[in-house]
């Protein structure tokens, strides 16, 4: 087998693997990610807004979990936290490094997707998914699913690497969907959102997006002010 050919095939496997962490290999990807996406997440969770709030809320494609530990730090004692995953590998770490917030009724694990979000009308205050989208087909139909599920003051943060940057990156080429932001953008006020505020992590213009979606102008922080 060529080098070319054998480059490409680990490549095609890695873009596999980070969009759907499995079995071993599954669990290292998921420990790097953690790693390599933590300021970006942390980023999103605090534009969630729910600090010290007694929130209800849900990390989509929480994939090594690094979402989850920050919003169970964040939210207040009463509060509620969400992880929505369709790997089964990245499911069962979750249940074993969290298994005291699981156990205490903090934090609730779903085996589910984007497009199919176990969660009735208008249940939650606030939805975290980042790095995701990606591997989404028909993001205006999961955006929709996204809307349902929130509550009319629910705010939906959705983090995106800028595609001009992440198309440099060779493993995007295998399966990656790298829509432009303004594209993403008109999808999620079609969706809903009433407002987006397409605010940057880093310097550049390869900047991470960290998009803050309200479904209303009567987000709770907004209140009053
Ligand atoms: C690249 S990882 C990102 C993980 C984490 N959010 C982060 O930023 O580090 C993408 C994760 O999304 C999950 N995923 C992919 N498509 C999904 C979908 N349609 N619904 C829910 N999760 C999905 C994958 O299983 C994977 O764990």
């Amino acid at each position: 087998m060529g080098v070319m050919l054998l480059a490409d095939r680990v490549l095609a496997a890695l873009a596999c693997q980070l969009g759907q962490p499995t079995g071993f290999a599954g669990r290292v990807v998921g420990r790097l990610l953690n790693r390599g996406n933590r300021s970006a997440v942390i980023a999103a969770v605090e534009s969630a807004d729910v600090a010290d709030r007694d929130a209800i809320v849900a990390d989509i494609g929480f994939g090594g979990g690094v979402g989850l530990e920050v919003l169970l730090r964040s939210v207040g004692p009463t509060g509620s936290v969400h992880g929505v995953e369709m790997s089964a590998t990245m499911l069962a770490e979750a249940a074993h490094r969290f298994a005291h917030d699981i156990s205490i009724g903090r934090l609730y694990l779903h085996e589910a997707r984007m497009e199919r979000l176990p969660f009735a009308d208008a249940s939650l205050d606030a939805i975290v998914s980042t790095n995701t989208i990606y591997f989404v087909e028909y993001l205006a139909a999961a955006l929709r699913e996204v809307v349902r599920v929130l509550g009319p003051t629910g705010r939906l943060v959705l983090g995106v690497g800028d595609p001009g940057q992440m198309s440099t990156m060779p493993f995007t080429r295998h399966g990656f969907r790298l829509r432009p932001i303004e594209e993403i953008i008109a999808l999620l006020r079609e969706a809903g959102f009433a407002s987006v505020d397409d605010r940057r992590i880093g310097n550049g213009p390869g900047a991470f997006h960290v998009l803050v979606c309200n479904i209303s102008g009567e987000h709770p922080s907004c209140r009053g002010t």
